[in-house]
């Protein structure tokens, strides 16, 4: 059993200063662990126990933590004194503006906020302006950000959504307090992978704009099936509303020119974070040009505000540019590299659980997966939770933890693979997971006393 005594006690200490003991409670879990070191694939925490990592900074550290050519960019800007000024463009923006456009087929300009939720929120935004509507769709286990028009059906609970609709609008589930029903009434969450539950809402409301992860990474990988997203690309098309891919997970780590380069369809607008500067914090708006330059249109009723102070940071802008030159490099073959390992990992898994008598199916995109215990890839977030079995998931993540394997002790969540990830990491992994399954099902009734469901 592992020791977290130390972790224990900092957030016993840091609860008298801040609400919950953890900064940003999504953060929070069980077991709380307080880590304070990564180096390429391993975390070390407080209380010296050292893991693999494969929560990956929920899935910002696409490289690996503190990779050292990024660390390089970062530190030399920063012996350049070039931290904040303030006024007018840096040396840096241009550039990094330029290496995206050039990666990413959808994208014609950028600009450059600290978070992804800042950005879907620019996003959506602009396709009020554009298309002088209010109404907006989401996907029911999307993540979009914090924000008022998308902080609702992350994970929620049957009790909460009710039974699949089809088609048919889900009720706002909020994960907020404090967001205003005028809000809630312009946001319609339907089912992922329903292109008739598009129509239906459609018909009923003006919309600006359909708002989704191309793969739903937020709730494991729920891939999209053949033809809907193109479908999605011929709605938008017809009716006059936006389509806005928020590839704050999925850019940058399947593949350099996003998912959008590997499914072929183009949004209007596109959003990105996470792993474009390997950790640091960066987040972008990025798209066609009739749409981005919204942000300086002519008519000041039409004009589209974006500000912050810390847009564009200069270490963190310079971070960026370096992992997109890294990621864009021949010499180190990024992608060919961690899709090796996601196989290797995809194939161990499999032959390690078919010999336990469990329902399973090992999803993957690339370096990002999730094993879900039921007997088939998931279509949305309805399929999961009447199939899912959310108790044995949650015991697999903790004894996992307790073998040195981390992956974020939440149900359904997805793992990340990075760049610093070896064979070797891999190897142990699969090792850990038949372990820790002997152990979960050797227990005579352990299967009964898990299949309770959330
Ligand atoms: C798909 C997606 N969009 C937006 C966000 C929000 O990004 P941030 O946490 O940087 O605000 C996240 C964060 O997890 C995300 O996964």
């Amino acid at each position: 059993m592992n020791n977290w005594q130390k972790s224990k006690e900092l957030i016993e200490e840091n609860e008298k200063w801040i609400p919950g003991g953890v900064v940003s409670l999504n953060r929070k879990s069980e077991p709380n662990i307080c880590f304070t070191k990564g180096t390429g694939s391993h975390v070390i925490d407080l209380d010296n126990n050292e893991y693999i990592d494969y929560q990956a900074g929920f899935a910002a550290s696409f490289l690996g933590h503190n990779d050292p050519d990024i660390n390089e960019e970062v530190r030399r800007t920063l012996e350049n004194q070039h931290i904040l000024m303030g006024a007018g463009p840096t040396d840096l923006e241009g550039e990094l503006a330029h290496l995206f456009c050039d990666a990413i087929p959808g994208v014609e300009s950028i600009q450059v906020t600290t978070t992804g939720s800042e950005a879907t929120y620019h996003a959506i935004r602009i396709a009020r302006a554009a298309t002088g509507k209010d109404h907006i769709i989401i996907m029911q286990g999307g993540y979009n950000g914090w924000h008022n028009d998308v902080a609702c059906n992350v994970i929620s609970t049957k009790e909460a959504i009710g039974p699949r609709v089809s088609p048919g609008e889900y009720p706002i589930d909020s994960i907020s307090a404090g967001i205003p029903e005028s809000s809630k009434h312009l946001v319609h969450v339907i089912n992922f992978n329903d292109l008739d539950s598009v129509e239906y809402v459609l018909k009923r409301y003006d919309v600006a704009c359909i708002l989704l992860e191309p793969i739903l990474q937020n709730i494991g990988i729920v891939k999209p099936r053949e033809g809907y997203l193109q479908g999605l690309r011929k709605l938008a098309d017809k009716h006059g509303f936006l389509l806005i891919f928020d590839e704050v997970k999925t850019g940058f780590r399947h593949a350099l020119g996003g998912y959008q380069s590997i499914c072929g369809v183009t949004p209007d607008l596109s959003t990105f974070g996470k792993a474009v500067a390997n950790g640091y914090p960066l987040g972008v708006i990025g798209g066609k040009k009739e749409y981005m330059d919204y942000f300086i249109h002519p008519d000041k009723e039409k004009r589209v505000l974006i500000a912050g102070t810390f847009n564009a940071f200069p270490l963190t802008t310079a971070a960026a540019i370096a992992t997109i030159k890294k990621l864009s490099s021949d010499k180190y073959n990024v992608y060919e590299y961690v899709e090796n390992l996601g196989r290797s990992l995809e194939k161990g898994l499999n032959e390690i659980f078919k010999n336990f008598d469990l329902e399973f199916f090992v999803a993957r995109q690339g370096s990002a997966f999730c094993t879900y215990f039921m007997d088939h890839a998931p279509i949305d977030f309805h399929d999961i939770i009447d199939h899912h079995d959310f108790d044995f998931d949650r015991k697999y993540r903790l004894e996992l933890i307790e073998q040195g394997v981390f992956n974020f002790p939440l149900p359904i969540k997805q793992g990340s693979i990075s760049f610093a990830h070896t064979p070797e990491d891999i190897d142990y992994t699969l090792e850990s997971t038949e372990k820790v399954l002997k152990k979960l099902l050797s227990k005579s009734d352990s299967r009964l006393a898990v299949k309770n469901k959330v």
